[in-house]
C-alpha cells in the first residue's frame, strides 16, 4: 500500500521539488499541500506549481484539509513548523522537518512532541551528504591523527554564509572523532608568510562562483598519498528525494525523535 504524504510549504523552492518527488514516487500517494492563507497560490494546482502539469490537487490553507495523509513533510519557516508540529501531535501524524535554523530551546520543543509522534529533524536531507558524514567518521578514526585534514566547499554566487553549514558539520564530525576542539583547531583561510602547518589543524577553504549548487571535499593528506571524500549536489531534487526516504521510513516507525542517520541506518 502507498504511503499518503502531504507537503507543508508547497509553493516554496523546496516545496515545488517535494511535490514532484512525491507525485512521481511509486510507493507514495501525494494527498495535497499547504500554502499561507495570504498566499497568491491558494487553490493552485500542485502540479502546475511544480512544473509537472495539472494533477488535480489544490494548494490548501489548512492542515485539516490534509488529514488523510499519514506523514507530513515540512519545509517552511521556524515559526510555521513549530505551529505545524502542534497540529501533528494533536492529530497523531508523523512529521519530517526539513526547515533549518532552530535554536537549542526550539529543538527541545520538537523533542517533546516526538514523545507522542514520530519526528525526523533533518537540516540536510541529502542521502549523499549524510553518508559522507559517516565516511568522514570512519576515515578520521583510521587515519585522522596521521594526516593533514582540510575541508573545501564551493557554492553559487548568491550564498551569504561561509563556510557552509555542511562544511562546518564535516569539521565537527572529524573533530569529535579525533577528540579535538573545533573552535581551537579550525583555520578559516590563509594568506602571506606563516608558520609550518600544525598537525592538529582542520583547515577550511571556500569559493563562491556562478550557479554551483554545492560541493564539499574533505582531504586527509599524508606524504605520498591522500584520501579525498567529495559530495556534489547538482539540484534541489536531491534534498526532496531524501525527504521522501525519511517519510517512508517514518511511516513504519514508532513515536520518537530521529535524524537522517537513523533513516539511513548509519548509527551504531
Ligand atoms: N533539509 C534540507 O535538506 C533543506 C534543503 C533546502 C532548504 N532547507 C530549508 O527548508 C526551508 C525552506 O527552504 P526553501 O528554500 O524552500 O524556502 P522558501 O522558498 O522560502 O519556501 C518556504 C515556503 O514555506 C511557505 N510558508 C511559510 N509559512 C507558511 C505557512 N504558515 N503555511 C504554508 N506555507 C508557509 C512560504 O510561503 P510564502 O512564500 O507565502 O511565505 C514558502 O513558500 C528553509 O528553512 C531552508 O533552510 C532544508
Amino acid at each position: 500500500m502507498k504511503v499518503k504524504i502531504a507537503i507543508l510549504g508547497c509553493s516554496g523552492r523546496m516545496g515545488r521539488n517535494l511535490i514532484q518527488a512525491a507525485y512521481e514516487h511509486e510507493n507514495i500517494e501525494l494527498v495535497g499541500g499547504s500554502v499561507r492563507a495570504t498566499s497568491s497560490f491558494v487553490g493552485f494546482d500542485l502540479g502546475e506549481l511544480s512544473g509537472i502539469g495539472t494533477i488535480g490537487l489544490k494548494a490548501s490553507t489548512s492542515l485539516t484539509a490534509l488529514v488523510s495523509a499519514d506523514v507530513f513533510i515540512d519545509f517552511t519557516s521556524i515559526e510555521t513548523t513549530l505551529e505545524n508540529i502542534k497540529w501533528c501531535q494533536q492529530n497523531n501524524k508523523a512529521l519530517v522537518i526539513g526547515t533549518t535554523g532552530f535554536s537549542h530551546e526550539q529543538v527541545q520543543l520538537i523533542e517533546e512532541s516526538a514523545k507522542i509522534i514520530p519526528v525526523v529533524l533533518a537540516p540536510n536531507t541529502s542521502v549523499g551528504v549524510n553518508l559522507m558524514f559517516k565516511l568522514l567518521e570512519i576515515t578520521a578514526k583510521a587515519i585522522g591523527d596521521h594526516t593533514d585534514i582540510e575541508i573545501f566547499e564551493a557554492h553559487h554566487r548568491f550564498k551569504k554564509d561561509a563556510p557552509s553549514g555542511t562544511a562546518m558539520k564535516m569539521g565537527q564530525v572529524i573533530a569529535d572523532v579525533l577528540d579535538r576542539d573545533i573552535d581551537k583547531v579550525a583555520v578559516y583561510g590563509r594568506e602571506g608568510i606563516m608558520a609550518e602547518r600544525s598537525k592538529d589543524t582542520i583547515g577550511f577553504a571556500t569559493i563562491r562562483a556562478g550557479d554551483i549548487v554545492g560541493e564539499h571535499t574533505a582531504f586527509f593528506a599524508d606524504l605520498g598519498e591522500r584520501i579525498e571524500i567529495t559530495h556534489k549536489a547538482s539540484s534541489r531534487m536531491t534534498f526532496a528525494l531524501g525527504a521522501m526516504r525519511a517519510a517512508l521510513w517514518l511511516s513504519e516507525t514508532k513515536a520518537g525523535f530521529y535524524d537522517m542517520q537513523d533513516v539511513l541506518g548509519l548509527k551504531g
